[in-house]
């Protein structure tokens, strides 16, 4: 189902993937963004829907995997609805503090509600922008995480860079990303699964099946683990280590700024 092997990271110039389509590398920002504005609405409940709830025990797994401590300044990278930025909220606790990082307007709007009902809600901030240009001072931030967004940057290689200026040394990132399954059989389930059930949901709850076309693809697309790690280690991130999420459906990366 894949027609070729592209490495996100290469012949960046250009071009860049959006979905399988080879798109002139300033559009794919327009369409990640009008991506997200037809689908920011019901996007909570289609994460819920497709991994079966899954999501939410994955960024648990991920927060934790994070190591926040009380106080922290913590940075939610393409933070979208702030369900990272909830539960690390819940362990910085009201004297830390994190910033839910989003391009796209409608995603953090659709968000606010639920982060209004949280009593940690005075702990976190919104600043709309771009991750490949952080309006972010250097040095500022204990740790930064991103879930489920590097695959949507044009450039991710300079979203990690942009993560790194901006974290303290020493300080900790996270990457939680869709990944592929190891086990050949189950990455047939899941083939089927992604891009046959998916669009159909999409098109019946999101009104989009073009949208959740989309998702299935660039996570075919997108680096694996150990590709991953080692771009993380050439940005200058070390102790990189990472853990599959159910047989790889996910990944979830993790390093230090030295
Ligand atoms: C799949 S959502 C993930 C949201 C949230 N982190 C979560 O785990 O549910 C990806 C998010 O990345 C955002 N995004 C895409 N490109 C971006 C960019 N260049 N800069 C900042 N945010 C971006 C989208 O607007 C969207 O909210």
């Amino acid at each position: 189902m894949t027609p070729t092997k592209a490495n996100n990271f290469q012949n960046q110039e250009e071009t860049a993937y959006f979905g399988y389509r080879r798109v002139p590398a300033g559009e794919k920002g327009r369409l990640v963004r009008k991506h997200f504005t037809t689908v920011a609405a019901r996007y909570d409940l289609m994460n819920t829907l497709l991994s079966l709830g899954l999501h939410h025990l994955w960024k648990r797994t991920a927060v934790k995997m994070l190591g926040l401590k009380p106080g922290d300044r913590v940075l939610d990278v393409c933070g979208g609805t702030g369900d990272l930025a909830l539960l690390a909220a819940r362990i910085v606790g009201r004297a830390g503090r994190v910033l839910i990082y989003d391009i796209n307007r409608a995603m953090l709007a659709a968000g606010r509600p639920k982060v209004a009902r949280s009593p940690l809600a005075g702990s976190i901030l919104y600043l709309q922008g771009d991750a490949e240009r952080l309006s972010c001072a250097d040095n500022i931030f204990d740790a930064a995480m991103v879930g489920f967004g590097i695959r949507n940057l044009t450039r991710p290689d300079a979203g990690f860079r942009e993560m790194h200026r901006v974290l303290k040394p020493g300080g900790r990132l996270m990457c939680l990303e869709f990944s592929q399954p190891t086990w050949a059989w189950f990455r047939w389930l899941y083939d089927l699964y992604s891009f046959y059930f998916m669009p159909l949901a999409g098109r019946i709850v999101a009104g989009s099946s073009q949208a959740y076309t989309y998702l299935p693809e660039s996570i075919r697309l997108f680096a694996k683990p150990g590709e991953l790690s080692a771009l993380l280690e050439d940005l200058g991130f070390s102790q990189v280590r990472y853990r599959r999420l159910i047989n790889g459906i996910a990944a979830v990366h993790v390093g230090v700024k030295s």
